[in-house]
């Protein structure tokens, strides 16, 4: 198989007869046959052939292809959200009466479908810390179908072992879903560890840039193939212009990861010698709790850091208002470096209780670390930092 680079760029479309070099856009949202045996037969699944953009269409397979690949997945599917790629993934799974254990520290609208949306259909679930590996075999009941975890978390930045979580799903017959969002591709794949199905918002660092929304889910055939069909009659299919930007993005995923991972790891060396900042967590510092296992199951160490600001709530707000250089947004994985007070703004639907469970204390800060150059950022951080109050 190519090197990574050379699959993330070369892997493409069939040419048309213009002979373009780089993919086109085909903004179409249907397809023509020409006659009625070809229809049917193009119905009928007997040939395999574009009907409707809802089903497929030329740049999203591109892309989920492509994802598919990188992720060493046996084929994917497109949707138009990280959010819609996670709700059709488990909706398409899960009957009613089934069980989801997951880790607690997961994205607020996952956690959102699990305890709004789902136990209307009678699906439950029960949560384990991140730092409760150990915990997870006993809260697996007859009726578990789904382990379902992050990592690097969001927006904790804690790490689970990966290789654990998949030795415990083939253990007791569970599929394991990876949102591996945080990671993208490029860091990790959790499928080398046993994962049946990995997510991603594509939305992210896929993009990169801050443009475009997009998800996908990549994984076992057999299953793609059933999210597939539940996808097709339910609509969340992603936009063929998103799906042309995004598989273009992925061709400069690995320098932009290089340069994001490589800031973010000085940028918290350097906030850990800081007077007001505390529990600075970078899953390749090795102060952080799962330094080995990060080691073990990622390339680097992503571009996420979070931290707490001496002071709690009032220096945390104090904190992201003296910022100048970086952007106050609830976005990651963009080249403009992002700051985010989780508590009042992603997870702010969560009660007090959860979010502390979560991990997600009132001074808790995430840092998106973006392209800019390194000290400009890293100064714009230390500035508002240490002005007086
Ligand atoms: C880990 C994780 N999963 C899923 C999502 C949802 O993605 P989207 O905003 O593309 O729906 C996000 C968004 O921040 C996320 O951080």
């Amino acid at each position: 198989m190519s090197h990574f680079e050379t699959t993330a760029i070369r892997t493409q479309l069939e040419r048309t007869s213009y002979q373009e070099h780089s993919s086109p856009l085909f903004l179409t949202s249907s397809y023509i046959f020409e006659d009625a045996e070809e229809m049917r037969a193009a119905f009928a699944e007997e040939q395999e052939r574009n009907i409707y953009s809802r089903f497929s269409n030329p740049n999203t397979s591109e892309f989920a292809e492509k994802v598919a690949l990188l992720e060493g997945a046996e084929a994917g599917f497109a949707f138009a959200t990280g959010m819609s790629a996670v709700y059709s993934t488990l909706a398409t799974l899960l009957n009613s009466g089934d069980h989801i254990v997951s880790a607690r520290s997961i994205f607020g609208s996952t956690h959102s479908l699990f305890t709004k949306y789902f136990p209307k259909w009678n699906i439950s679930h029960s949560y384990f810390n991140v730092n409760e590996e150990d915990k997870i075999e006993s809260l697996i009941k007859p009726e578990t179908k789904i382990l379902f975890a992050e990592s690097p978390t969001n927006p904790g930045v804690d790490i689970l072992d990966l290789e654990n979580l998949g030795r415990i799903a083939k253990k007791h017959n569970l599929l394991l879903i990876i949102d591996n969002c945080f990671a993208t591709p490029y860091l990790q794949n959790p499928i080398k560890f046993g994962a049946d199905l990995v997510i991603h918002s594509a939305t992210k660092l896929i993009d990169g840039q801050g443009r475009v929304l997009g998800g996908v889910t990549v994984g076992r055939a057999d299953l793609i193939r059933e999210i597939y069909l539940f996808s097709r009659n339910t609509g969340p299919a992603l936009s063929p212009f998103n799906a042309w930007i995004l598989s273009k993005s992925l061709e400069t995923l690995p320098v932009r990861l290089d340069r994001h991972c490589d800031n973010a790891l000085k940028i918290a060396e350097l906030l850990e010698k800081e007077e007001n900042a505390e529990n600075v967590k970078y899953p390749f510092l090795r102060s952080h709790p799962k330094y080995e296992v990060a080691k073990k199951q990622m390339k680097l160490g992503g571009n996420i850091i979070s931290f707490e600001i001496k002071g709690g709530l009032e220096a945390g707000r104090k904190f992201i208002d003296n910022l100048q250089l970086c952007s106050r947004s609830a976005n990651l994985g963009d080249t403009r470096t992002i700051v985010t007070h989780p508590a009042s703004t992603t997870h702010g639907r969560l009660t007090e209780e959860e979010r502390l469970e979560a991990g997600i204390t009132p001074g808790l800060v995430r840092i998106s670390v973006g392209l800019e150059h390194v000290e400009d950022i890293f100064g714009d951080i230390q500035r508002a930092l240490n002005i007086e109050a």
